[in-house]
């Protein structure tokens, strides 16, 4: 294969090219005013809706919504209430973070309904373009730090492209957060740091580690593992962490 003169003299540079998203770039490009629409997906319980929260929302206010099929539009966006003999509106969370320059966390943007994936468009458009007339007549225009960051165990190759293409970026991230994995105990740290290294179906979550951490004190080791993983599996795992232990000192 014939090396193109970039690659020769990004080689001779000593220059190497990133091959994965780590923690640390992910919350680099969450802490940029550039960036308001965020796509950041990867396996089950590693740290995604708590780095959006925390990371993402710079120190404001977040609101968070998960979507489903069962959802409609209207629990986004506002709805009439009755009160008394009148109609009253009330704002959902996207219009009001949209009010306030918020951020909006929505995990699992791909179960939610048609419905509620075509009244995102509008939102998801850039600050400049963004603005959404509601049923009251009122048309809202988003205020300065507004910003949606999804949260999806899926790729974005799953998205109709037209929403696809209205993200600033789209973030892969493939191991547990560092700080949850340091919120566990030091015995269980590298078990749970090796679990992640396995297949997909193999692998065990981070919420399931902090359980069994914490579970451990109150039912002993071997019965923590068999609440939490089942009867084989649970099993399984108390023998490595026992043979780790042994090992280790
Ligand atoms: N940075 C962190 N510091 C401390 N604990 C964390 C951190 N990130 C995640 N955790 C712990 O790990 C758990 C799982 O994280 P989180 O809910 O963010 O996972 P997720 O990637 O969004 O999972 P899912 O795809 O299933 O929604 C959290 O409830 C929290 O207890
Ligand atoms: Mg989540």
């Amino acid at each position: 294969m014939t090396e193109t003169k970039t690659e020769t003299s990004a080689k001779k540079k000593g220059a190497t090219r990133a091959s994965r998203i780590d923690w640390a770039l992910v919350e680099r490009v969450l802490a940029s005013e550039i960036v308001s629409r965020v796509y950041l997906w990867g396996r089950p319980g590693i740290g995604k809706t708590y780095c959006a929260i925390h990371a993402g929302g710079r120190g404001g206010a977040a609101y968070v919504c998960t979507l489903t099929q069962e959802m409609p539009s209207s629990e986004l966006r506002g709805h009439w209430i009755p009160r008394g003999s009148e109609l009253v509106w009330h704002d959902g969370p996207i219009v009001r973070a949209m009010r306030e320059g918020a951020l909006i966390v929505l995990n699992e943007l791909l179960h939610g309904s048609d419905d509620a994936l075509s009244f995102l468009h509008p939102v998801l458009e850039r600050p400049e373009t963004a603005c959404l007339t509601l049923p009251t007549g009122e048309t809202i225009r988003p205020a300065p730090g507004f910003r949606v960051i999804v949260t999806e165990n899926r790729p974005p190759s799953e998205l109709p492209s037209a929403l696809r293409d209205r993200f600033d970026v789209t973030l892969e991230v493939t191991e547990p957060h560092p700080k949850a994995l340091a919120s566990l105990s030091p015995a269980m740290q590298e078990a749970a740091r090796r679990s992640f290294t396995l297949e997909e179906d193999r692998s065990v979550s981070v919420r399931a580690w902090l359980v069994l951490d914490r579970l451990q004190h109150e039912l002993g080791l071997e019965n923590a593992c068999l609440a939490v993983f089942g009867a084989q599996r649970g099993s399984q795992i108390f023998d490595a962490l026992s043979l780790a232990a042994t090992h280790g000192g």
